[in-house]
């Protein structure tokens, strides 16, 4: 298998292991032994209204049917917020660097409580109740992280949209979540480009009409910009929520009851909410990131992970609150203003563990080692990456040179839909393999499947699936049940399906070969391939569009597009034309690599666009192009080498 560098878990006699690798393995065995009881004991972590008695009901057969903690009951702002309020309410929650208006704000947890309340308040004034669902779409400003809670308060469903979507993608979410209230700000700024949040907000709203039951729009005011407010419709956040209480009793919730919906991309065309029960993604969130990033009163985590996507709901706001520490959010850039910004953040605030995506990690390293050696770093003990593969030269680089060699690297593999960390070393306790995301948690039953859904024994390669419900957990996809059984549970009956494939070496270490279906990995954004096609195809210039990922030094992978124009129109759409069609669509995030005009896609006998030889030809991978003999037409070939290597 790899050549591999393994790095002892003694190499870091500093950092302070929450355990014995003796505890550790025996964590493992009593959760094997006994997964209730052992889920039971971790619910503890978190505070319960009522503590629960039953484990896991439910089956990963047939139906799906998934419940964790079914009689316990509580509340999510009360884990985060209230339960720390005695012996730490003046402890900092929550750091606030506002970069695009020079402002840091350090909120403590009896802060955040009041301004959680106030907010709650003002949410049910507007008749937002329990059940109901909040769209927040917000920059990384402390209004987020209160929002967010807010609705947890009221026991209302939030749903975190990305400030990177299009309107039309805003429009689509707020239909098919059935909104009621929007949080926004008035805009944002990303580096020196301005983000126009309430314009993009205005403009989906527009667009849905009828179809969305938005009745309210808060906008919090992030820059002096004006825009223009709707009487009736938009108030000014501050202005309206400061006037309302400063006590808020929190809504008691069953376990089973929604927490949030969070939309993530598959592989077919409509993007999909998944949605978290409040119990068990609140155990999970704390049970994750108290094993993984052992993170405590005293700590400063920095996750750079922007609040719309999973990372920044567990790692962001509910772990770290949970488990009482400090956690930092930040609307910074790497590079921007200058090249070391985030350093010089972690040196002024003491930042205790950095938390990003590989592609940040890419951009840092390539701005080379003097960048780094400019600031001191020694508040760091923990260094972690997410979201995508990070190779093991990128993996060291920031090992030795932003940790000194003296912070762990922790690289986590999860998903929107496994809610927090599945697979990731407990720093200080197990040795670490740069490259491998190490081994799965405690209680987390990670198997290796072939292709018809065999589960694989030792060293193996295939199919990333878990054998058994773990409390995190996705519970469904909104309004679709049929396509979540269908998506993650048909590959391998009475398995779920991650859509990865991974290897699994010979000391049980796991190593993640990328997605085994039609998603792909932008810079840590999960984008589908058909949600790109399905919405070129609806422009009626287009025939027929494929598109493909390919690889990308700094992003990770990028998107290229291949298009076939109506011929008789005389439509004036280029390549660039394209290109602002998938941006306007879908979001700057998607926006394509490359695109391609051509006459013909490659295609089997029966139809089926042959992506891997798009895949192949559009990452100008000259020598193997396999075997081509399914191909309906193999003309096609050498036309398509033309069109895309005569341009490189
Ligand atoms: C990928 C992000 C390799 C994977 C937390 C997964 C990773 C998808 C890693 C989920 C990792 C996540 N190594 N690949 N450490 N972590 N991925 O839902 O393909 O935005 O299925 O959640 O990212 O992306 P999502």
């Amino acid at each position: 298998m790899t050549d591999q560098t393994v790095i002892p878990a003694r190499n870091y006699p500093h950092y302070p292991a929450i355990m014995t690798p003796e505890q550790l393995q025996a964590m493992r065995e009593y959760a094997r032994r006994d997964p209730d009881g052992f889920w039971l004991q971790q619910a503890a972590r978190i505070h319960w209204c009522s503590r629960p008695s039953i484990g896991f009901s439910g089956s990963f057969e047939k139906d799906v049917s998934i419940s964790w903690f079914a009689d316990g009951t509580l509340n999510a702002s009360v884990c985060c917020i209230d339960r720390h309020l005695t012996d730490r309410g003046d402890q900092v929650a929550l750091i606030s660097q506002r970069e695009a208006q020079g402002r840091s704000e350090s909120l403590t947890y009896k802060d955040l409580h009041e301004r959680v309340c106030r907010l709650a308040n003002a949410l049910t004034h507007l008749g937002v109740e329990k059940g109901h669902r909040v769209a927040i779409c917000l920059p990384m400003v402390s209004e987020a992280v209160v929002s967010m809670l807010a609705c947890a308060r009221i026991g209302a469903v939030h749903v975190v949209l990305f400030g990177g979507f299009s309107a039309e993608g805003i429009a689509e979410r707020l239909v098919d979540s059935g909104a009621v209230a929007v949080i926004t700000a008035n805009m944002a700024w990303r580096g020196n480009k301005p983000v126009p949040y309430k314009q993009s907000m205005d403009e989906a709203l527009r667009i849905a009409g009828g179809n969305s039951g938005v009745h309210s729009v808060l906008v919090v005011r992030t820059s002096e910009e004006a825009v223009p407010m709707l009487p009736g419709r938009d108030y000014d956040f501050h202005d309206f929520v400061d006037n309302f209480e400063v006590d808020f009793v929190p809504v008691v919730m069953r376990a089973e009851e929604p927490l949030f919906m969070l939309y993530t991309s598959g592989s077919t065309g409509k993007p999909k909410a998944v949605v978290h029960a409040t119990g068990g993604y609140m155990v999970w969130a704390a049970y994750t990131m108290g094993m993984v990033y052992t993170h405590q009163p005293g700590d400063v985590l920095w996750c750079t992970a922007d609040v719309a996507w999973i990372t920044g709901h567990t790692s962001v706001v509910y772990g770290p609150l949970a488990n009482g520490g400090t956690t930092m959010i930040s609307d910074s850039l790497p590079t921007y203003p200058q090249p070391g910004r985030w350093f010089e953040l972690i040196d002024a605030n003491k930042v205790t563990m950095l938390f990003t995506a590989p592609t940040a990690v890419r951009a840092m390293m390539a701005e080379g080692d003097a960048v780094v050696n400019r600031h001191k770093l020694d508040s760091l003990r923990l260094l972690g990456v997410a979201g995508e593969p990070i190779s093991p030269d990128a993996w060291l680089w920031y090992h030795d040179v932003v940790g000194k060699k003296r912070c762990p690297v922790v690289d986590t593999w999860w998903q929107t839909e496994t809610a927090g960390i599945v697979l990731g070393p407990i720093p200080g306790v197990q040795s670490l393999k740069p490259g491998s995301a190490t081994m799965p948690l405690p209680g987390v039953e990670m198997v290796i499947t072939d292709p018809q859904g065999k589960v694989e024994q030792g060293a193996a390669e295939g199919a990333l699936c878990i054998a058994r419900s773990w409390p995190g957990q996705a519970r469904t996809i909104w309004g679709d049940h049929a396509r979540f059984c269908q998506t993650y549970f048909a590959m391998a009956p009475g398995l779920y399906f991650t859509g990865d494939g991974a290897k699994r070496d010979e000391d049980g270490y796991y190593w993640i070969t990328g997605r085994m279906d039609d998603v792909i990995n932008i810079a840590g954004h999960r984008l589908g391939t058909a949600e790109v096609e399905d919405a070129l195809g609806e422009d009626h210039r287009i025939v027929e569009c494929a598109a493909v990922g390919v690889d990308h030094p700094v992003k990770g992978q990028a998107l290229v597009v291949f298009a076939i124009l109506r011929k008789d129109a005389a439509t004036g759409l280029d390549e660039a034309g394209i290109s602002r069609l998938v941006v306007k669509l879908i979001g700057r995030y998607a926006a394509p690599e490359a695109v391609y005009l051509v006459p013909d896609l490659p295609r089997t006998r029966s139809g089926k666009i042959v992506r891997r030889l798009l895949r192949k030809i559009a990452s100008g991978d000259t020598n193997e192009l396999g075997d081509l003999s399914a191909l309906s037409d193999q003309s096609i070939v050498p036309m398509l080498r033309e069109r895309v290597w005569g341009q490189m």
